[in-house]
């Protein structure tokens, strides 16, 4: 599943953030359409919809979530939902980095925020060998596609560029750092993990106080 944005999005920005608010009515938005209990392609469908409409701006991420790592791609949790329906990270991509072929046994949306990625599918022979299946996609930013066990869950994903930072928002319908999952060597017996995350605190998404200031009046 792929979408486009249907609006020009607004550039990124080098200044401080000014609200996180972009980010805050997502999870509350994701939230609402999980409480009515959706079928999956519902998720993939609204949920990306939700996607599309917050990696259209690129204003909302603080920096602390946007830092690559010399070595390795790094996820930083953004939000969980409290009872881990499902969570919102940034991944993002040092020059040249890739995963490697892994799945995610749950469904995942996949915004495209910042420079570019590949998207190559896979998909396990009958010896259980993982073989490409198609072309990579190139994910530019505005772009959401879409994983889970039921269209297609293996994929290895690289950064497009070997020379800047590419970053991209996920949403995965569960907690996804404690997941139990899998890479797939080309030779040999999957390989179980467990991802983590890279940041040990979250952004702030509930400082309201800076919401309708001009409408306040001191007590
Ligand atoms: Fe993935």
């Amino acid at each position: 599943m792929s979408t486009q944005p249907s609006a020009l999005r607004e550039p990124s920005r080098s200044t401080p953030i000014e609200s996180l608010s972009p980010l805050r009515d997502f999870v509350v938005a994701f939230g609402r359409l999980l409480d009515a209990q959706p079928d999956e392609p519902c998720i993939l469908r609204e949920g990306g919809a939700l996607l599309t409409t917050l990696v259209a701006n690129d204003s909302w991420l603080p920096q602390a979530y946007a830092q690559p790592h010399p070595n390795y791609y790094q996820q930083y949790l953004l939000h969980a939902d409290s009872t881990e329906r499902f969570s919102v990270v940034s991944f993002v991509w040092g020059p040249g980095q890739a995963t490697p072929i892994h799945d995610h046994t749950v469904w995942g949306l996949i915004g495209m925020l910042r420079g570019a990625e590949y998207n190559q599918p896979y998909a396990l022979d009958a010896a259980g060998r993982p073989l490409p299946q198609g072309a990579p996609s190139r994910l530019e930013p505005g772009t959401v596609e879409a994983v889970s066990p039921t269209i297609g869950d293996l994929h290895r994903v690289s950064n497009a560029f070997a020379d800047q930072v590419s970053i991209s928002i996920h949403v995965y319908g569960a907690n996804i750092g404690g997941v139990h999952r899998h890479t797939y060597p080309e030779q040999g017996a999957p390989k179980p993990f467990v991802s983590g995350y890279s940041n040990t605190t979250l952004p702030n998404l509930w400082d309201r106080s800076k919401d309708g200031l001009k409408d306040r009046v001191p007590a």
